[in-house]
């Protein structure tokens, strides 16, 4: 590593530091290549030339903090994505959920919500009534936008065939109002979800569940913090329940490897059987 690079290491750990201080946000133990691409997103939105630069900013600014902490949690999401997990939780999960008479979800990282509504909409297709989804996410701008349930009318179309390809047995436009640009979704469809502020890495566990989907979430964590977090998901779980990472996630190489079995390997679907 060259001087350089060496400086803007400190600079970053400096300003994450200060950050956590002062807003109790920890991403310390984020994967320092995606924090560095992010980082340097913001350098450009704030037209600023150096990280001591966004530090000064960042702490003393709080609509430049808000921004900073949008920056830094990345909320892509989609309705129904990667439409051949839901396609196997459909045919492998669901049974297994309809054994037990009330069902605890936690849905961690839910990001704006289309991860949240793709469940509802499959367990209201399966009949499944008795439940109750926590959907949680550090970023409280994206919960607010989870909690309306609108969404660009031209998704749509992609969101339709992918809950085609997840084995949907309705028409997809059943389950919103098409208004102006945007579709609102049902409001049947959050009978059952809480959105709740959690951050994984600070905060305790705070129930048993049956089923935990933290998809696409750990990907910007380092090893140290997958651990930390894994132990927080396996502590939530209770036994034989069911846990859902991304398809780039594996539970392998984490110190829970061996407390979990694999429902489905590929679309990264476990049991934690010990
Ligand atoms: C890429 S989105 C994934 C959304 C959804 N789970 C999916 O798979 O489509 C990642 C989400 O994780 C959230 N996140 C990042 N760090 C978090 C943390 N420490 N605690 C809770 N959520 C976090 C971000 O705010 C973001 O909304």
């Amino acid at each position: 590593m060259n001087n350089k690079q060496q400086l803007e290491e400190i600079e970053i750990r400096l300003l994450l530091d200060g950050v956590y201080e002062v807003c109790g946000y920890d991403f310390r133990s984020y994967a320092l290549a995606s924090i560095k691409r992010r980082i340097h997103k913001c350098l450009v939105d704030e037209h600023l030339e150096t990280i001591t630069d966004l530090q000064k900013k960042v702490l003393h600014d709080k609509a430049a903090m808000k921004r900073f902490l949008n920056t830094l949690t990345i909320s892509v999401t989609d309705m129904f994505r990667d439409p051949a997990f839901f396609l196997i939780f459909r045919q492998q999960v669901v049974p297994w959920l309809k054994t037990y008479p009330f069902i605890r979800i936690w849905v961690a990282g839910c990001a704006t919500g289309e991860e949240v509504y793709s469940i509802s909409i499959l367990l209201q297709e399966e009949g499944l009534n008795k439940v109750k989804i926590y959907a949680t996410d550090v970023n409280e701008d994206v919960l607010t936008k989870a909690r309306e349930g609108i969404y660009p009318i031209s998704k749509m179309k992609e969101y339709t065939a992918n809950y085609q390809k997840a084995g949907g047995i309705s028409s997809f436009s059943e389950y919103y109002v098409a208004k102006y640009d945007h579709a609102i979704f049902n409001k049947s469809l959050q009978e059952h979800i809480v959105w709740a502020h959690h951050n994984l890495v600070t905060d305790a566990s705070f129930n048993e569940f049956h089923l935990i989907l933290c998809r696409n979430v750990m990907i910007y964590f380092n090893q140290q913090l997958h651990g930390q977090v894994h132990k927080l998901l396996y502590d939530s779980l209770i036994p034989l329940g069911i846990l859902c990472l991304g398809t780039k996630e594996s539970i392998r190489f984490t110190p829970y490897q061996d407390c979990y079995e694999a429902v489905d390997e590929k679309q990264k679907i476990y049991k934690k059987v010990k």
